[in-house]
């Protein structure tokens, strides 16, 4: 049996491009350009042969296996270009900008403990009936002493550490003496007399802000702030006075919170109450925070002075009333166990919003 070695050139091209328009990736088409016209291809074998022909088959030969080169390189060629641009354009739809698609969101910034802490009192006394009231910052040193029953020459300025402002209007020197002298608050209390002269009793307000003393070391800054208190009705008592701040504690401490009363000092309360907490980390038994007493001082408070009262305009045999005055920094930073105090003023986002 003898087979006819020649291709038949037909069926050739037919497989051939049925071949090329299979090939699913450029790879493929490689692999088949280099087994369909490579020298060992059967179409390359049979042009080699073609020399060998009688010369009347050799030309004839000689162009159809030639068309048959021609189309499976066209064919080679196409297939190429349309795997090209088909891959580009996958490769496109994976790396388009997709318009829709929500930006990175703004890094966006934490209330400070103080605010959250601020915002915490307003709100429990807003529940016990209180009104929240701000005053100014530059107050003048009648509203600041002298109607807190702190005259001149009173040991109790000293401790207050003023910032005097000077009047850029007048060009004499300053009056020490003089009750209209500015002066940086260096407490919320002058809130006190000022809400009094507005308002008659009952009065219940608290008066959060900023004061300033002139005081820096590690544990004291120039610039802190306090929430001041102020209760005036008929028949006031310190049992108002405590069972007011029991429930002030526990709503900022815990529940389980106990509160003690110890006597103080300030020329604006008689009698004058240091207040404190049972301590929160120890419950009591004696830790670093409590220095090993089970006793936290939160503020200071007390009955407000007849003086006082006298200055705001209210009548001390038809009224009464207590007060109070707290630092917000040092309650933020107990609550949530803050022992650096500088960190407070760093404004670092990493630290403020962990509260
Ligand atoms: N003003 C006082 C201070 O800054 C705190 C204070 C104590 C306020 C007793 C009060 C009070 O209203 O009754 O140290």
């Amino acid at each position: 049996m003898t087979s006819d070695p020649r291709l038949d050139l037909e069926q050739h091209q037919n497989e051939a491009l049925a071949q090329i328009a299979a090939a699913a990736d450029p790879g493929a088409l490689e692999q088949l350009r280099i087994r369909l016209t490579g020298r060992k291809a059967p179409l390359s074998e049979e042009l080699s042969r073609i020399g060998a022909l009688p010369a009347d088959e050799r030309r004839d030969a000689g162009q159809r296996a030639n068309a048959v080169k021609r189309a499976i390189a066209e064919a080679l060629d196409r297939r190429g270009q349309a795997l090209r641009s088909h891959g580009a354009g996958a490769r496109g739809e994976a790396e388009a900008i997709d318009l829709t698609f929500p930006g990175a969101p703004p890094r966006r910034g934490h209330l400070h403990p103080v605010s959250l802490v601020t915002r915490d009192m307003e709100q429990i006394f807003r529940g016990l009936g209180y009104d929240v009231a701000r005053g100014p910052e530059v107050d003048t040193d009648y509203y600041s002493f002298e109607a807190l029953n702190i005259p001149k020459g009173h040991p109790a300025r000293d401790g207050f550490d003023t910032f005097f402002v000077a009047d850029p209007g007048s060009s004499s020197e300053p009056d020490p003496t003089a009750e209209t002298n500015l002066v940086l608050r260096p407490h919320t209390s002058p809130m006190q007399v000022r809400v009094m002269e507005q308002q008659s009793p009952p009065i219940k307000a608290v008066f959060p802000g900023k004061v300033y003393r002139r005081d820096s070391d590690a544990t004291h800054v120039p610039m802190f702030h306090q929430l001041e208190g102020l209760a005036v009705d008929a028949g006031i008592t310190v049992a108002d006075l405590r069972g007011t701040l029991e429930y002030f504690a526990r709503a900022m401490f815990g529940n389980e919170r106990k509160i003690r009363l110890r006597p103080d000092y300030f020329p604006f309360t008689e009698p004058s109450l240091e207040v404190q907490v049972s301590c929160f980390v120890c419950e009591g038994a004696g830790c670093s925070l409590c220095r090993h007493s089970g006793w936290i001082e939160i503020l200071g408070s007390g009955m407000v002075h007849p003086n006082v009262l006298r200055f705001g305009g209210i009548d001390p045999a038809r009224y009464r009333g207590f007060a109070f005055g707290m630092g917000i920094d040092r309650i933020a930073m107990l609550k949530y166990g803050i022992e650096d105090m500088r960190a407070m003023f760093e404004n670092d986002v990493r630290f403020v919003s962990q509260f």
